[in-house]
């Protein structure tokens, strides 16, 4: 049985417990050992719950404890999250997070701290929700050069602007009602003015061009000046408007944005409608790949962090390669992006 710990029990560490639950059978089958809790890092008690008696406040039990072998990083933001990640990967347990902020931020290290102490760093969960990308841009698609990612990156924004350009609705309004379904971050802005897009396109750069593509270097804006106004401009022209988050590899340099852009009936993009994700990835010899699913809500994500747990347990003692290194990526200035 392998012993695993949740930092964090808000919608995604509720939801990683319930997947946990839900699929103990076929999870353990695949995983090649049963998964248990044994502990859940929170600063709220739940009395009365199944989970009250797995409860701590104290992350230096977790640290301290050679049984746990992996952690489950589900918290946001950078510290403690850091503090804690780097402290479990140090006492050789492998770590799987959904935390783009983290990952954004220190991810190339990180993964260097994971592979000296021969255990895993894992982010399945940190861009695209539930979608598998992360895995496929480390392994599937490990033969081809791959020189462009563009995506519709955060379910949120995805979310209010087809409810303003299907339903003629204005942003505040239909803000309000992503915070009430639970798909917006804490702080609503990291969503609406694109960081939360920005972190995960660097994510996906440093991924696929195996440099460190830092996320203060690449321009953003985000969905807060888009009116009612402009999705009926749009309509008229036969077009939606999307946040969509870019990066292109031409001639070694690298060009990335985040913007709300005016795109055609004919771009798929334009169909992913909702809190749905979707990211095309092209490479040189296997031409266009689309991704897509949801990019946000407790299961979807939940899914991908199980999936990860699953993956460190089945590689117990071996390295999963990431190809991100810590050389810096040096952006290009998006004026010059050529057509
Ligand atoms: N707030 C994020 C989004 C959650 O809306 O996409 C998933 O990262």
């Amino acid at each position: 049985m392998i012993k695993i710990a949740i930092l964090g029990y808000g919608t995604v560490g509720s939801g990683i417990y319930e997947v946990l639950e839900t699929n103990k059978e076929s999870i353990t089958k695949k995983a090649g050992h049963g998964i248990s809790v044994k502990y859940i890092l929170d600063l709220k008690d739940f009395p009365g719950t199944p989970i009250e008696k797995l409860v701590t406040k104290n992350y230096n039990e977790i640290l301290e404890d050679p049984e746990v072998q992996v952690v489950a990083e589900v918290m946001g933001g950078v510290e403690p999250a850091y503090t804690f990640v780097k402290g479990a990967l140090e006492k050789g347990k492998s770590v799987v997070t959904s935390n783009k902020e983290l990952v954004a931020k220190h991810g190339a290290e990180l993964l260097e701290t994971a592979r000296a102490n021969k255990v895993n760093f894992l982010f399945e969960a940190s861009v695209g929700g539930g979608i598998p990308i992360i895995r496929p841009l480390n392994q599937s698609l490990t033969a081809d050069e791959i020189y462009e990612i563009t995506g519709i990156l955060n379910g949120t924004t995805n979310f209010i602007l087809t409810k303003m350009f299907n339903e003629g609705r204005e942003f505040e309004e239909v803000l309000k009602e992503a915070q009430e379904l639970g798909y917006a971050e804490r702080n609503p802005a990291a969503d609406v003015e694109g960081h939360d897009a920005c972190r995960k396109i660097a994510i996906l750069s440093s991924l696929a061009f195996g440099m460190n593509v830092s996320y203060e270097d690449i321009h953003t804006e985000g969905i807060t000046r888009v009116s009612t106004r402009d999705m009926e401009y749009a309509k008229h022209l036969g077009c939606e408007i999307k946040l969509l988050a870019t990066s292109r590899k031409q001639d070694h340099k690298v060009y990335a944005m985040v913007a709300p852009m005016m795109i055609g009936k004919e771009n798929p993009l334009s169909n992913v409608h909702d809190v749905f994700n979707a990211i095309f990835v092209k490479g040189n010899v296997i031409g266009d790949v689309m991704f897509y699913g949801r990019g946000a809500g407790k299961l979807p994500t939940a899914s991908a962090v199980v999936a990860d747990i699953v993956d460190v347990v089945k590689h117990m003692g071996t390295s999963i390669i990431s190809h991100w290194s810590t050389e810096k990526m040096e952006l290009m200035d998006t004026e010059k992006i050529p057509a």
